[in-house]
C-alpha cells in the first residue's frame, strides 16, 4: 500500500485539535484520538455510543513508546518480537504515573494495547507525540467497520477525517490476552492460539465464553447486523439470506458465500462486509451454513454466536 503523506498530515493536524479520526488497521478500522487527552476519549465514547465502563484499547508504535505507560515482562516480550506489529492485544498493569486518560480506562489500571500493522497507520503513530485510543470504528454492539465506507456508513459526517487504508486484510478483530497474572486470552481473534501457546510454551487458559460477561466490555450483544441470525443451519427458506462458507455450483438468489474454494483466511476477510451488505438488501433474517470450527473459523464462529444473540 503506498503512504499518502498528504493524508497523514491531515490526520495528524485532527488528532492535535483533540479531534477522533478513523485510521485503518489490518483486523478493523479503529475510532481513533489522543489516549492522553480526555477531551479526545470523550468524544470516542460519545460517537460509537459506547457505554462508559467499556475500556478503550490503545495503539502505541513501539514497545519503548509503551514504556511509559506500562510494565512488562518476558512473556509479553517473546510474544512481542514473534507477533507484533500485528493481531494481538495485551492487557497490561498502568504505571503509577501514566499519562493516559482516566477516561479511556474508566479508572481501572489495566490497560490494553496494540502494535497494528497497517502500513499507513503506523507511518501515523510514528509521527505522533501520543499513543491512539482506537475502539473499532462501528456503532457500539453492531458489525465493525473494515472499509472506509463502512465508517461513513455509521459516522456519516460526525468523524472529522478517515484515512483511507483500503479493505483490511484480517477482517477479524484482534486476538486479546490478559498478561497481567496467568495468561488468559479474553477474545479470540485474528491470531491463532495455538501461536501464542507456542511463544509461550504452555497451554493457555481461554475465558471467552460470547454468552457470559468474564471481563470489562465482553458485553452479550455484540457484532449485531441488526436482524435475527441462526447459525449451523443446513437448509435455507428462499426469503432469508443464506451464508455459506465455500462457493457452490448450485447457487440462489438469496446465498452469500464468504470463500471462493474454501479458505478460512478469505471467510473472515469478507465476514463483515457480508453482515453489511445482507442488511441493506431486502432479507430480514440471516441464517448461516456450518463453519469449520477450526483455525480462524474459531474466531468466526465467535463473532456469529455473538450476533446471533439479537
Ligand atoms: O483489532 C482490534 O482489536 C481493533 C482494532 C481497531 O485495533 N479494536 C477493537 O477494539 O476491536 P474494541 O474496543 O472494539 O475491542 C476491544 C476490547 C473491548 O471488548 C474492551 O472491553 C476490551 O478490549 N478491553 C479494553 N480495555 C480492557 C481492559 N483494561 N481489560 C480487559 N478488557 C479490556
Ligand atoms: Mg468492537
Amino acid at each position: 500500500m503506498k503512504i499518502n503523506l498528504a493524508n497523514i498530515k491531515k490526520a495528524i493536524k485532527h488528532l492535535n485539535k483533540n479531534e477522533c479520526v478513523a485510521i485503518p488497521t489490518e483486523t478493523v478500522y479503529g475510532l481513533s484520538g489522543n489516549a492522553y487527552s480526555n477531551k479526545a476519549c470523550e468524544k470516542i465514547f460519545r460517537l460509537k455510543k459506547r457505554p462508559r465502563d467499556n475500556p478503550l484499547i490503545v495503539h502505541y508504535y513501539n514497545n519503548i513508546q509503551l514504556r511509559k505507560d506500562c510494565n512488562f515482562d518476558n512473556r509479553f516480550l517473546d510474544l512481542y518480537k514473534k507477533f507484533c506489529p500485528g493481531p494481538i492485544t495485551f492487557i497490561l498493569n498502568l504505571h503509577k504515573n501514566s499519562k493516559i486518560s482516566k477516561i479511556a480506562t474508566n479508572k481501572r489500571n489495566s490497560l490494553a494495547i496494540r502494535f497494528p500493522k497497517h502500513p499507513v497507520t503506523r507511518a501515523l503513530l510514528k509521527k505522533l507525540k501520543f499513543p491512539l485510543a482506537a475502539p473499532s470504528a462501528n456503532l457500539s454492539s453492531k458489525v465493525s467497520a473494515v472499509r472506509s465506507i463502512d465508517v461513513k456508513e455509521d459516522f456519516g459526517n460526525k468523524i472529522k477525517y478517515i484515512l483511507e487504508g483500503g479493505k483490511s486484510k484480517i477482517g477479524l478483530e484482534s486476538t486479546i490476552i490478559d498478561l497481567r497474572k496467568e495468561p488468559k486470552i479474553l477474545r479470540v481473534g485474528g491470531l491463532e492460539i495455538s501461536n501464542i501457546e507456542k511463544v509461550l510454551n504452555q497451554k493457555v487458559k481461554i475465558k471467552n465464553n460470547p454468552l457470559k460477561i468474564t471481563a470489562p466490555g465482553q458485553y452479550k450483544l455484540h457484532y449485531s447486523p441488526g436482524i435475527p441470525l441462526k447459525m449451523n443451519v443446513k437448509k435455507a427458506k428462499d426469503n432469508e439470506a443464506y451464508i455459506l462458507f465455500k462457493r457452490i455450483k448450485k447457487a440462489k438468489p438469496n446465498y452469500y458465500f464468504l470463500s471462493k474454494k474454501g479458505s478460512l483466511k478469505e471467510a473472515a476477510k469478507n465476514l463483515y462486509t457480508t453482515l453489511r451488505k445482507i442488511k441493506k438488501s431486502k432479507f430480514k433474517s440471516i441464517v448461516v451454513g456450518k463453519i469449520p470450527n477450526k483455525g480462524l473459523g474459531i474466531t468466526i464462529n465467535d463473532r456469529l454466536l455473538r450476533a446471533s444473540k439479537f
